[in-house]
């Protein structure tokens, strides 16, 4: 039997700006998906979302990985299970997370021979097939691990701080909020182009703060991204609710992390303030996950 497994991601700055080709600060985050794979008779997929053979509906990604993989490379069977901590479809990467340790799992029982880079390329092709677009950012980040600046994809400092995320547990869909931003600046060019700009000019700053360990600033700093998420749209009162209850206990900085309109927010934090932050989190009615920067990108466990 093997094991892979690999992180969830958060955006210290970027979000939406990225897609108009700005800057972005993304972060591989110590939550992991666990994928068990061995050989077997039949192709048996198991999760907490049940048990199936190839199944599209209920297991999408692990799915088309299978298909493709066994395209490339055929095998009678195997049966792969999968075990995760990160919260599904709230903006921390979870498809990405799985679909790049299946892949990394199947790398591995079949010695494919697959580099990281082909691993983080395959992954955004099944992310692609399966939700029809999507940013090759969280299948990077879940692969290679650390702290990115995108669109470069050069790795910066991790932050020595910790994070705290808060998951309001309210769904969102990415497509209809990228849709919305993308609607606002065809309407109104010459307002919203320029706070995407700033966006991308914050997460430039914030490279050097990384470099220079000022988390003080950092943090101001994404509280000033936080405010321009809300001009173009993308906050909500559940998550405005968990980002001023952060701020409130202490948090260096807060903001949205992903797309918005519901999912998660994410705070900076100094380890002193790490329980009031949560419990805060708690009481404005979101779910505290308290995490820090890995550089342990997809692995075999
Ligand atoms: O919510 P997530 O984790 O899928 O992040 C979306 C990030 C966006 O910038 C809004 C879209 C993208 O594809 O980069």
């Amino acid at each position: 039997m093997i094991t892979c497994s690999a992180p969830a991601k958060v955006y210290l700055f970027g979000e939406h700006a990225v897609v108009y080709n700005e800057s972005a600060i993304c972060c591989a985050v110590n939550i992991r998906t666990r994928v068990n794979i061995e050989y077997s008779e039949n192709i048996v997929i198991n999760s907490s979302l049940g048990t199936t053979g190839i199944d599209y509906e209920i297991h999408p990604y692990v799915s088309a990985v299978v298909d493709k993989i066994r395209k490339k490379s055929p095998y009678r069977g195997v049966s792969i299970s999968i075990e995760s901590d990160i919260p599904v479809g709230s903006g921390l990467g979870s498809s990405a997370a799985v679909v790049v340790a299946t892949i990394c799992a199947f790398n591995n029982l079949l010695k494919l021979g697959m580099d990281k880079e082909s691993i983080a390329s395959f992954g955004h092709s099944i992310e692609k097939e399966i939700q029809g677009a999507a940013s090759a950012t969280d299948t990077y980040v879940s692969t290679m691990g650390g702290t990115v600046a995108i669109p470069a994809r050069r790795h910066l400092k991790n932050p020595l701080c910790n994070l705290v995320i808060g998951n309001t547990n309210v769904f969102s869909s990415t497509g209809q909020l990228v849709a919305k931003v993308a609607s606002l600046k065809n309407i109104y060019p010459e307002v919203i182009t320029p706070i995407l700009s700033t966006i991308g000019k914050a997460s430039l700053r914030g490279e050097s703060l990384l470099e220079n360990e000022d988390y003080r600033a950092l943090g101001e700093l994404m509280n000033v991204n936080q405010g321009l998420l809300e001009a173009i749209g993308v906050g909500c009162d559940e998550l405005s609710r968990l980002i001023h209850s952060s701020r409130t206990a202490g948090a260096l900085g807060a903001k949205i992390t992903g797309a918005g309109g519901g999912g998660c927010m994410v705070a900076l934090a100094e380890n002193e303030n790490i329980d009031a932050i949560s419990r805060e989190i708690k009481n404005a009615g979101g779910i505290p996950i308290v995490t820090g920067v890995t550089d342990s990108g997809v692995r075999v466990d």
